[in-house]
């Protein structure tokens, strides 16, 4: 059932646990995700960078083809399509396309630009019924070339964002898109307090879920945080298992070249992390 994320995070908030955002790159992603959500009964947020839609062929396509595997699998949990790391051009597209949620990331923009184009988008989004994610202090790393600083989020700009009408805010807390590297001093708790404190109990949003502590994962949803973000997790484990089913010879044997064979070992991969995420995340049964 394809929903905004507005309600779903609420909800989550108010529970005490977080809805997964899993990054999907193509029909096996998106079915494999869609399957264990459902299996789970758990609510779940696709989300798609803007070089994930042109590899798919364009926002539209994306659209229509999660709206046409959410009916034919028989999807009754909540699913929310949701551009992650949106431009302020790409989140007006999305909306067109028939996405259900944009986050337009405005961190890289002087603070009165991002709040100026944020209220835009909200404008525009809400009218039609669909969520808005905002970004302050840039979230650390790099993914599908949007490379940000790692930059810790003041509470105060986070305030002003909080306050146009979005409905949940990603702030940047010490987290880092991809692996985090060996020397990386944790999230930072003390300020993602403050966030919380001076945001009106608005839902956080975590990004570079992947590679963080359980315990870490723990206490920032106790802290607020209401959406976490997994994308590099799950293309590790797709390229593991591709490469062990490769290197243990079996596209060799009899049609094991067949893509259906040759990509299933990746896709239980996916579906095992997610089930994971889900668990960890407290997800499961909430839908
Ligand atoms: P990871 O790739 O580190 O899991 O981060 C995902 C993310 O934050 C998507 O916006």
């Amino acid at each position: 059932m394809l929903t905004s994320a507005a309600e779903m995070l609420v909800r989550a908030r108010d529970g005490h646990y977080a809805v997964a955002q899993i990054n999907i790159n193509n029909l096996e992603w998106t079915k494999s995700v869609l399957e264990v959500a459902q299996e789970l009964k758990s609510p779940v947020i696709l989300g798609v960078s803007e070089g994930a839609g042109k590899y798919m062929g364009g926002f539209k396509v994306v659209a229509d083809m999660v709206k046409a595997l959410d009916e034919s699998l028989g999807i009754t949990v909540p699913v929310c399509l949701h551009l992650d790391h949106g431009s302020y051009e790409g989140s007006k597209k999305c909306i067109e396309a028939g996405f259900t949620s944009v986050m337009f990331d405005g961190s890289h923009f002087p603070i009165d630009e991002n709040v100026a184009k944020t209220t835009e988008l909200v404008g525009i989004a809400k009218a039609r019924g669909i969520s808005v994610e905002a970004e302050v202090g840039s979230i650390g790393g790099e993914e599908d070339g949007v490379v940000g600083a790692g930059e810790i989020a003041s509470p105060e700009e986070c305030a002003k964002i909080a306050a146009l009408g979005i409905d949940f805010l990603a702030a940047g807390i010490g987290n880092i898109h991809g692996v985090y590297p060996e020397n990386w001093k944790g999230l930072d708790f003390n300020t993602l307090e403050l966030i919380h404190k001076a945001t009106n109990n608005i839902p956080l949003v975590l990004h570079g879920g992947t590679g963080i502590p359980e315990d870490m994962i723990k206490k920032a949803i106790g802290l607020g945080v209401s959406k976490i973000n997994v994308n590099t997790e799950c293309q590790l484990v797709f390229a593991a298992a591709t490469r062990k089913y490769i290197e243990d010879g079996l596209d060799k044997k009899g049609k094991g070249f067949d893509p259906r064979k040759l990509l299933a070992p990746g896709v239980a991969a996916i579906k095992a992390t997610v089930k994971e995420k889900f668990e960890l995340f407290g997800s499961v049964g909430r839908a």
